[in-house]
């Protein structure tokens, strides 16, 4: 079971268990079935409305999860989140190279994690 914490300045921090080991739950799946407000759009990874920032709960360890999936690589580059060189080192680390995930395409993984999003 992972914990995933929910945090935005304009609601209050909001606390829920994952199911880790699904392989195919996202962190904006898991945010619609708690009712917390993350915008998005197309969730298809097109977009870039569900931009979120993800790191450890205890700041200690970053970044978390996966690597970026192709649809989040050249989204997060076109928003200038992310630059050549963090790719390339990316596909050799095999981790996230920053923060920046799309909430629609990041898969939970059996980590607690912290997921900051802008809201209205
Ligand atoms: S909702 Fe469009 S990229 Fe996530």
């Amino acid at each position: 079971m992972a914990l995933v914490t929910f945090s935005s300045t304009m609601h209050k921090d909001k606390t829920v268990y994952a199911v880790a080991g699904s392989h195919t739950q996202t962190i904006l799946s898991l945010a619609k079935e708690n009712h917390i407000p993350i915008d998005f759009g197309c969730q298809e990874g097109d977009c870039g409305t569900c931009l979120v920032k993800v790191s450890s709960v205890d700041g200690k360890r970053s970044p978390m999860g996966g690597p970026l999936n192709i649809r989040e690589v050249a989204v997060l580059k076109e928003m200038g989140k992310v630059t050549k060189g963090e790719i390339e080192k990316m596909y050799v680390d095999d981790i996230p190279p920053n923060h920046w995930r799309l909430a629609c395409q990041m898969v939970v993984r059996d980590e607690d994690i912290l997921v900051e999003y802008p809201s209205k």
